[in-house]
């Protein structure tokens, strides 16, 4: 069985939405970064273990409570970040490689980079009169928001849209689409390991 962790920053309704609807593997882990953070509750309801990191933890793979050390004993297979805001270090990406993917809310590789996360996607995207917006799920590689695409799509922007109602359709059709999509991806990933 697939061995998965998941890390988030805040809200985690992709988290939960994971740990109750991924078929292909088990999520064992989650990893957040921010102490308070609603994500955690959610997992703890759902009985999976949660461990709060700082920067120091994620970013030196030799301190004593190193993101990576941790990771390996729990023999985690497979990373996913669901609204998590940190860059991956480069010794996380070269342990996992193609292992750790990411979403997005917004069709990368517009909008995306340090900075453009939640609602601020949405805001841009909107003032710059965009017609589509949608969402991007990639492969995490060593650049923010960056990475081969595994699965994207598309919804219209109304006219009436605000960044309010854009981030809940766009958060609907996440909910939707991002287990399927992972799950699709792991069982290409697991049989094929060279993929
Ligand atoms: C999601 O919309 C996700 O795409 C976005 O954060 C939100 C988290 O929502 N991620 C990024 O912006 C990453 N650049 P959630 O906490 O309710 O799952």
């Amino acid at each position: 069985m697939t061995r998965i962790a998941i890390f988030a920053s805040g809200n985690g309704s992709n988290a939960e939405n994971l740990i109750c609807n991924l078929t292909y593997g088990r999520v064992v882990l989650l990893l957040c970064n921010k102490p308070g953070a609603y994500v955690l509750q959610r997992a703890q309801r759902l009985h999976v273990p949660t461990v709060l990191f700082s920067r120091e933890e994620l970013e030196d793979p030799d301190h004593e409570h190193s993101v990576l050390k941790l990771l390996k004993t729990h023999k985690i297979d497979f990373i996913i970040l669901a609204g998590f805001l940190w860059k991956i270090p480069a010794d996380l990406i070269r342990t996992w490689p193609q292992k750790i993917v990411n979403i997005h809310p917004a069709l990368l590789p517009k909008y995306g980079g340090q900075g453009m996360y939640g609602d601020r996607v949405h805001k841009t995207v909107i003032e710059n009169g965009e017609e589509k917006s949608g969402i991007t799920i990639h492969i995490v590689d060593r650049q923010y928001d960056h990475g081969h695409i595994i699965y994207q799509e598309s919804i219209q922007i109304y006219s009436s849209d605000t960044p309010e109602t854009l981030a809940l359709r766009i958060h609907i059709l996440e909910h939707l689409r991002f287990p399927k999509a992972v799950d699709d991806y792991l069982k290409q990933l697991f049989k094929d390991p060279a993929v």
